[in-house]
């Protein structure tokens, strides 16, 4: 069974292109035939508009995910430039004040993910330029040799 590769791509300062290194990267792992996951981890929903989706009209977001609501799986959708994504919306702003005060809240995102990492090569995380409660758990490793 393979096991994906996660990295993040984070810092604190805004405008840098993480956004488009999160794009352009999983674009060129994708034509050669990586199974590539890009999570959107920005209330400003950038990446998940540059892939083609309006923020607007997701029904499902990364927000339902690390609340509990839903399974990764269910709010995954393909994009028409190969990697799949898991969408933001602007409700994630709200939703590190939600899980503030749930205990091993670090490991959040990456609970979330176990379900669909056998489904992926790689998964990239496109953070939110600030070094908030969600880029931390974009930062949590699942093993020391992980990124
Ligand atoms: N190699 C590059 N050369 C010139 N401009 C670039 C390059 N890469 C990205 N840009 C431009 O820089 C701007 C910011 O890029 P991007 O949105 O990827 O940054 P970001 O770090 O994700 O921003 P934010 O912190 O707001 O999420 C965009 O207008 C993008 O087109
Ligand atoms: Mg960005």
């Amino acid at each position: 069974m393979t096991d994906a590769r996660t990295i993040a791509v984070a810092n604190q300062k805004g405008g840098v292109a993480k956004t488009t290194t999160v794009a352009s990267l999983a674009a060129a792992l994708a034509e050669l035939g990586q199974r590539v996951l890009v999570v959107d981890l920005d209330p400003q929903a950038c990446l998940t508009f540059s892939l083609g989706l309006d923020p607007e009209t997701v029904e499902l977001s990364v927000h339902d995910v690390l609340l509990g609501r839903v399974a990764a799986s269910m709010a995954i959708q393909s994009t028409v430039d190969g990697p799949d994504l898991l969408p933001a919306t602007i409700e994630l702003a709200g939703c590190e004040a939600m899980l503030l005060t749930r205990t091993g809240r670090e490991y959040t995102l990456r609970l979330a993910l176990e379900e669909v990492r056998p489904s992926y090569d790689v998964i990239l995380l496109d953070c939110a330029p600030s070094t908030t409660t969600t880029t931390s758990y974009a930062s949590i490793r699942r093993r020391p040799w992980d990124y």
